[in-house]
């Protein structure tokens, strides 16, 4: 019973989490009525027995429809400040949120909007719930290169309310090496790098993330653990893995969680952390991922703190904010 406790109360950083996967389906219904949105699902109860995900792409699908009810500047304050409230619950001091704007200026809503509805919930967060909290812009890897130059185009007039640039959405067959001049720009501007790689795609990816775009931290990555020289460059090199167990469970990536191989990365010496990916899809926010991990895997409290640790090492507060907590 000590080691959930700890768990539970012990401070931590949320390093992957995407906020359009914090929108439970109550919030759903409720913008939905309040947008005058028609969604395909009678009732919360309907749509949440839909979500029944075999892989990546069956949840994407159900992602993408149940982001479509955002539309004004305050559903985007409502979406982020509920996940918000549920960090500070879980005892997040810090949490570095993606968005995926394409998802939504696709529809016509305009980046600012977008931008500044996010952007000013991370800033109530800090006064009224002691969470620092900072977003990073994602580019949807399904669409093309060119679109990402669009995407952060219109994002550049608001460069000072995100910390840096991610990948996600569909992973095999979009390599991160298609978004090799992205990220160079990107850099070239000063932002913080990231990427989803290793998630259902092969380790190759993750040397691409790497190599090509240069990311300081693999989102996922677990599938690193198929390639010794791989894992071996991830431990030298301090490269944080922000792994989301419960995702890889709902999204069949391991077939249970006794199966995980976080306990194999923190043996292998890696900066890996937990993390709640879309915990709205996925049965859970960031202490039901410790918690329910740690039950199957046999986990120790030495790991829980080391997880915690890594979780701020991993994270881009500053330097001196960060040795107050590693
Ligand atoms: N992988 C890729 N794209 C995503 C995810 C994920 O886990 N969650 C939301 N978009
Ligand atoms: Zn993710």
């Amino acid at each position: 019973e000590r080691l959930p406790e700890l768990l539970r109360a012990m401070p931590k950083a949320e390093l992957h989490m995407h906020i359009e996967g914090s929108l439970e389906p109550e919030l759903i219904f409720a913008l939905a009525q309040r947008n005058g949105v028609a969604i395909p699902y009678a009732s919360v109860e309907e749509l949440r027995r839909a979500y029944a995900f075999t892989n990546l792409q069956s949840f994407l699908d159900i992602y993408y429809a149940g982001a479509s009810v955002l539309l004004k500047e305050q559903d985007f304050y409502d979406m982020a400040w509920a996940y918000l409230e549920r960090a500070a619950a879980d005892n997040v001091v810090r949490t570095e949120m993606f968005f995926d704007p394409q998802t939504h200026t696709a529809r016509g809503v305009p980046m600012e909007t977008v931008v500044n509805g996010l952007h000013r919930a991370c800033a109530d967060a800090q006064p009224k719930l002691g969470v620092s909290a900072a977003l990073i812009l994602c580019f949807l890897r399904h669409l093309s290169e060119e679109e990402a130059f669009e995407t952060l185009e219109q994002a550049l007039p608001f460069r000072d309310k995100f910390i840096g640039v991610g990948l996600d959405s569909s992973e095999v067959g979009h390599p991160p090496e298609k978004f090799a001049r992205v990220f160079a720009r990107c850099r070239e501007l000063g932002f913080h790098l990231v990427a989803h790689a290793g998630e259902e795609g092969p380790p190759a990816y993750v040397w691409s993330a790497l190599d090509v775009l240069k990311v300081e931290r693999v989102d996922h990555g677990v599938q690193s653990a198929k390639d010794p020289a791989l894992m071996k460059r991830l431990a030298q090199d301090r490269i944080p893995l922000t792994v989301c167990p419960l995702s890889n469970l709902k999204l069949c990536v391991f077939p249970d969680l006794a199966q995980h191989n976080l306990g194999a990365l923190l043996d292998a010496g890696l900066v890996a952390t937990v993390n709640s990916d879309d915990p709205a899809y996925f049965g859970g926010y960031m202490n039901q991922n410790f918690t329910q991990t740690f039950a199957a895997t046999g986990l120790d409290v030495q790991q829980a703190w080391q997880l915690a640790a890594n979780s701020f090492e991993g994270s881009f507060i500053d330097a001196a904010a960060k040795r107050a907590y590693v």
